[in-house]
This record gives C-alpha cells, structure tokens and sequence, in this order.
C-alpha cells in the first residue's frame, strides 16, 4: 500500500468480528468498525479532512487560520492537516478536560483557546453558553479563518455517508447490517452512516449512544447535551440510550483484554451499549428459533472511535485499581453510589449566603480556572475538579475543623465532592445547591479580582 500524502490514507478501515465466546450473543454477529486506525487516530479524520478541504486552497492562499471548537479528535486531526498545509490551527474549547489531550494539540502545533461553559458539546440554544457567543463571532469574522464548522457543516456526515457507511456495507457482502450503533458527538458519524445503511436497507435499527446525565465521556454528548440543533436529529435513531463512563471503562476493558482491540472509552461505551441492546434482541430471536423455523443470523456493527493511549488519566481518575492501584477504598469519585451523592450535605444559595457570614467556611470553586477568572464568589478558592480529584486520592487536603462549601457550574459536580469528603471524614462539607448558575441567577454577589 503505497500513498503520495496521509490523508490518502483515511478511511478503509478493517470490520473485525467479535468472537462470540466474548460477546455471548447467539444469533447475532457483531463487528466493530475500527476507526481508531485512521492515520490521526480516531472517526473524526474523515470529517476533518472532508470539512476542511474544499477551503485548503482559498486557505492557503490568503493564509487563514483554521478554527474549530473541539476539545478533542477533531482538533488533532485539523492540527495535523493545517500543519501539513503550512496553517495554523486554533482549536476554541469550553474545556480540556483530558490534559493528554491538551499536550498532544500543543505538540502537533495548535494554538488552544480555552472558554468557560458548562457543557462538553457546543450547546447553540444557550445564548449564553460562551462557545454560543464565540461560534457566532466566529460567523461574523472579517479575518481569514478557515471554520470549519464541525457541529453544522455537511460535509461531516457527508464523510460517513460517502466512505465509513459503503465500506460497512462491502465488507459485509453488500448487505447492510440489521443493527448500527455509535455514540453520538456531533452526529456527524452516526447520521451519514445511518443515511448510507438505510440506503440499502431502510428497516436498519440505528442505536445512538449519550453519556449519562452530567457524567463524562470524552467526545460525547450528555443526555443533557441533546439538542435538536446542527447535523443532529432524533429521527437518524430508531433508540438514543445512555451509558455511563463506569460502563464505558468497562466496555472498553473488555475490547482491550479479550479482544484485542485498543479501544479508548468511547468505543469501550459503543461496546457495552451494543451489547445491552443486542442482549435483548437476542433473546427475541432465540424465542421465534423455539417456536418455529430457525431465525435466520442477524448482524451488528459498532464504531469504535479511538484508541486507548490518550485517556490513562480519564481511567486513573475512575478505575485506579486498573493501573496498578489495588488500595481497597480508593478515594475517589468512582466509589460513591447515586445514593451517596442524593445524601450528600447540600445548602441552598440563600441558605449558603447566612451560613458564610456566620460560620466562614472555606469555599472552595470546581470550575475551570477561566470561568472563576471571569466572575467567583468573594473569598473563595479555585481548584477544579481534576486537581481536587487527585488531591483526595492522597487524603484530606483540608483542614477538619473548617467547614468547606463547594461550588460548580449547577451543584452536580460538588454534591458530588461534598459526598466524597464526607465519606474521607471531613465533619461539614456542603455543596451549594444549584451552583454557580443558581447563585447568579438568585442575584447573589459575584467578583472578579
Ligand atoms: C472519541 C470520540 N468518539 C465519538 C465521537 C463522536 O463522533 P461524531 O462527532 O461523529 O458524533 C467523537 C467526536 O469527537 C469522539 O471524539
């Protein structure tokens, strides 16, 4: 295989069956159509260099930079093409949440610009959310950017419809496959791949994936995040389901151990929610086999998005026992129950407002250190949530015989600290209730030093 440029080397990846023996499902063959083997490393090459080609040569010559909001494949993939074109790249995130991810952009070039907002995935209903703000700018711009739009852009999907989905269906015999199932970023995989299939088979059951309510899966929309907006639309799927990153880890260990594959939590999510579905439609098949002619086999194919390498502190941060740290109770997010964090101490902005005057707590700020640049309540300190993270799993880093409030974006984050520090023995942790939002709403002081 011989190619002039990388980018000729996009697409065409391998479908590899699942051995049966791992996946359990008895009249299902399941595929994973591994994406993580594009040459910059996940599903999102095809779209960048569908997004951005077409504009390359305007680009180059006017010398435009190109932007994209993207915290993640997206923007490596649009670093790597602009470098290779003699661009620039800035990629615009809300938040890097994986400081791999972080160190990579920097090292293939790009320029970072972090923004605060509460949401992974642009939210454009929110007029306040600042990518909102930055995406319109954006829009509005008289210098030469090349945008490459990836949250409304065709040609993301068109990526999919034209090269992921037809090599599905050649590599299964010119047959579309009876299920599909992705995790759902911008969309831009799931619809065109979705488009492709049913263009063969209009009856393909497609099965999109979302990270549970305020958990966190690189790359993907929350449940919260699906929004009616861009190249998404309900209608691509005949089910939208959640998995939470637990299951996602776990998901993913499976492919890596059994399978052989080094998939990263995404597909490690696409696995375990395929699996769920399956399970049931399996089980269907099995009872139409015992009452009458043998159901003829069905067949499932998934996506696995990207590799492994880039989230050891993702999966440090959830399964320390993982990578090598077998302490029984881990101090960490992972070892709390729903339960725990519904019991967790909590005070509501007013409630919070009394109990500052009289007991001076120590407040203690989980955002991202931009957000608490531009507004915090007075006194407080800024430690976000990843370095909070791993300074518990060290121990307690606050005095006991002060009281701590913990404040985030909509109090989801800090109930759950709250009900950590509380398990680790500090005596009055309290999350505020509704965060920072509901404290600004409520027209309560916030500062800028
Ligand atoms: C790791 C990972 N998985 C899945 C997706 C979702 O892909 P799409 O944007 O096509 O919905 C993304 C998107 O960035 C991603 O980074």
């Amino acid at each position: 295989m011989r190619y002039d440029r990388i980018t000729d080397a996009i697409g065409n990846t391998p479908l590899v069956r699942i051995d049966p023996a791992v996946h359990g499902l008895r009249h299902i063959d399941l595929f994973a159509k591994l994406e993580m083997l594009n040459p910059f490393g996940s599903v999102k090459d095809r779209a960048a260099w569908n997004m951005a080609r077409a504009g390359l040569p305007g680009a180059e010559a006017d010398g435009s930079q190109i932007v994209e909001l993207s915290s993640g494949n997206t923007a490596k993939a649009l670093a790597v093409i602009a470098g290779m074109h003699g661009l620039t790249f800035k990629s615009v995130t809300n938040r890097m949440r994986i400081p791999e991810t972080k160190e990579l952009l920097l090292l293939l070039g790009a320029e970072i610009e972090e923004l605060p907002g509460q949401s992974e995935c642009l939210d454009p209903t929110d007029t306040e959310d600042p990518l909102t703000l930055f995406h319109q700018a954006l829009a509005d711009s008289e210098t030469p950017l090349l945008h490459t739009d990836q949250y409304f852009n065709p040609r993301n999907s068109a990526a999919h419809f034209e090269g992921t989905g037809p090599e599905i269906v050649a590599d299964l015999d010119g047959r579309a496959p009876d299920y599909f199932i992705a995790c759902v970023g911008t969309a831009g995989s799931s619809t065109g791949v979705a488009g492709a299939l049913r263009a063969h088979r209009p009856d393909v059951e497609v099965v999109g994936l979302v990270a549970a309510k305020s958990d966190f899966i690189p790359g993907i929309r929350t449940r919260d995040e699906v929004h009616e907006v861009g190249l998404f639309d309900p209608d691509t799927y005949d089910t939208l389901a959640t998995v939470d990153s637990g299951q996602a880890i776990e998901g993913m260990v499976t492919l890596i151990r059994r399978c052989g594959l080094l998939a990263g939590p995404t597909g490690g999510a696409a696995y375990h929610g395929a699996l769920r579905h399956l399970r049931e439609a399996d089980a269907r098949l099995a009872e139409q086999r015992d009452d009458g002619p043998p159901a003829e086999r069905r067949t499932a194919v998934f996506i696995v998005c990207d590799r492994v390498e880039g989230y050891l502190s993702y999966i440090r941060q959830r399964r320390p026992d993982l990578l090598g740290d077998t302490a029984r109770t881990p101090n960490t997010l992972a070892g709390l129950s729903d339960a725990d964090v519904a019991a967790a101490p909590a005070v509501t902005v007013d409630e919070a407002r009394t109990w500052i005057e009289g007991a001076d707590p120590l407040i203690v700020d989980l955002r991202s250190t931009y957000a608490y640049n531009a507004l915090h309540l007075a006194g407080s300190v800024n430690i976000t949530d990843e370095i909070l993270g791993e300074l518990l799993r060290a121990g307690l880093p606050f005095a006991r015989s002060r009281p701590v409030l913990l404040a985030c974006p909509v109090g989801e984050q800090s109930a759950r600290y709250a009900a950590l520090l509380t398990r680790m023995g500090h005596p009055d942790a309290r999350s505020l209730t509704g965060g920072i939002v509901a404290w600004r709403d409520a027209g309560a002081p916030l500062t800028r030093d």
